[in-house]
């Protein structure tokens, strides 16, 4: 079973994932949590690159080194936890390269579709959420807990934050195209909701489709 969340930073899916894998263990849930991009060490390190402020990174660039921890993660980890009936959960999978790379840095969704195929070895998640927010509130979150000023903040961001409020617009825009064109596997939630709330809609949903 791959169950996967997706969503732009802020939108909940650390707060959301935790408290599912609290809830898949307690019904006796063997569960893995893992994220992208990292998960093995050679990922791990292709994740620092990709973070990282003194480093320009092309959009291609981006693209094939977001895949190439993607290629690590699945063969090394996700492929055999799922051989041994494991439930994995992800903090982000293709649909992010599709959000990201595709809508938001503008790469033609076709060529992309092929680098994906040959990341995940044809790995489909049985059921993502996504949880759709506004990139302003998704920044008020991100400021929330701080008394730094917010131009003195920005240092704090890493490279793809500090891709901006447009960018963001363009890839929440591919997440919606993605849920018109995935309307069974893609399950979107107003992520203005309070936390128990979506908690209670993603456990529901899972049970409805008999994925636990
Ligand atoms: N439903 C919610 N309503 C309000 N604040 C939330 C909600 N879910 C998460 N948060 C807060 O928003 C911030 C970002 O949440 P997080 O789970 O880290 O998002 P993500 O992993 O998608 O970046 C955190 O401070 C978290 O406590
Ligand atoms: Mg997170």
């Amino acid at each position: 079973m791959l169950i996967t969340f997706e969503g732009i930073d802020g939108a909940g899916k650390s707060t959301q994932i935790a408290k599912l894998v609290h809830f898949l263990t307690n019904e006796g849930v063997d569960v893995l949590t893992l994220r992208e991009p990292g998960g093995t060490p050679a990922a791990e390190k292709i994740r620092a690159i990709l973070l990282d402020n003194a480093h320009k990174v092309t959009p291609v660039g981006e693209l094939l080194l977001f895949s190439a921890s993607r290629a690590e993660l699945v063969q090394e980890v996700i492929k055999p936890a799922l051989q041994e009936g494991k439930t994995v959960i992800l903090d982000r999978f293709f649909d992010s390269t599709t959000a990201y790379q595709g809508y938001g840095r503008g790469i033609d969704l076709v060529l992309l579709q092929s680098v994906i195929s040959i990341a995940t070895c044809g790995i489909t998640p049985d059921i993502t959420f996504y949880l759709d927010l506004a990139p302003e509130e998704a920044l008020k979150r991100k400021f929330a807990k701080s008394s730094i000023p917010l131009a003195f903040e920005r240092e704090e961001l890493d490279r793809m934050e500090r891709s901006g409020v447009e960018f963001y617009q363009k890839v929440r825009h591919g997440y919606l195209e993605i849920l018109r064109q995935n309307p069974d596997r893609f399950v979107s939630f107003d992520a203005l909701q309070p936390v128990g709330t979506l908690h209670q809609q993603i456990t529901a949903t899972l049970k409805e489709r008999s994925l636990f």
